[in-house]
């Protein structure tokens, strides 16, 4: 199928496809991806990694969203420095994305309002632990939702704002990379050695 596509344009308009598929499919493998920022759990300028779940794309408006607790190293860490790439893979497709980002941050706002009335309680639940994520505890019974707490007030809805994609396919025929770079008004796509 990828071979199928010629142009960046058409690379474009099906990874953002594939994106959109991952939202809303719990098994596609678009549904996760590899968040990277600066910043480790120690508190350095080293870089640091970790999955979240896509929750909700937009073509038009270049964005990604994902959720998580204000509590934790990465709020803190995009919140000193408002970007990050986020990273995906298909393992079948043998397709790497790579999109880096700008990112705003809601906590107390209409779309934190928007994204806590859709969470269903059982997703609530994950921002309802007494203890900041990556403290040390005791017994890991303590990290886990306390009965009847408010998750609301550690909810963050991370949106990221692409500026930049690298596209990867590892295919049968030859390998294909396409840098897509926003240049303010549209997408411009180059092919580039992989
Ligand atoms: C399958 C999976 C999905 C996850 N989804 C999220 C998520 O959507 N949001 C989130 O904040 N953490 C998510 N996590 C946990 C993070 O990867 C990370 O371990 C945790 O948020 C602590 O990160 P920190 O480094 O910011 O403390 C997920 C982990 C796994 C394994």
């Amino acid at each position: 199928m990828l071979e199928t596509l010629e142009t960046p344009d058409q690379i474009l308009a099906d990874l953002w496809t594939r994106l959109e598929a991952g939202v809303r499919d719990n098994d596609h493998p678009f549904r996760l991806a590899v968040t990277g920022t600066i910043g480790s759990a120690r508190g350095d300028s080293s870089p640091d990694l970790r999955i979240v779940v896509i929750r909700w794309t937009d073509i038009a408006q270049r964005r990604i969203r994902f959720f998580t607790d204000r509590r934790s190293a990465k709020f803190a860490q995009l919140t000193a420095r408002p970007a990050l790439m986020l990273h995906f893979y298909d393992r079948e497709q043998t397709l790497q994305l790579r999109i880096g980002c700008d990112v705003t941050i809601h906590t107390a706002d209409a779309i934190a309002d928007a994204a806590w009335a859709t969470t269903p309680e059982s997703n609530r639940a994950n921002y309802a632990g007494l203890h900041v994520p990556g403290t040390i505890i005791d017994h890991p019974e303590q990290g886990w939702p306390a009965p009847n707490a408010d998750g609301r007030p550690n909810f963050a809805v991370i949106v990221c704002v692409a500026t930049e994609i690298d596209w990867l396919h590892i295919g049968r025929r030859g390998h294909r990379r396409v840098r897509f770079t926003w240049s303010g008004d549209q997408w411009n796509g180059a092919w580039v050695a992989p």
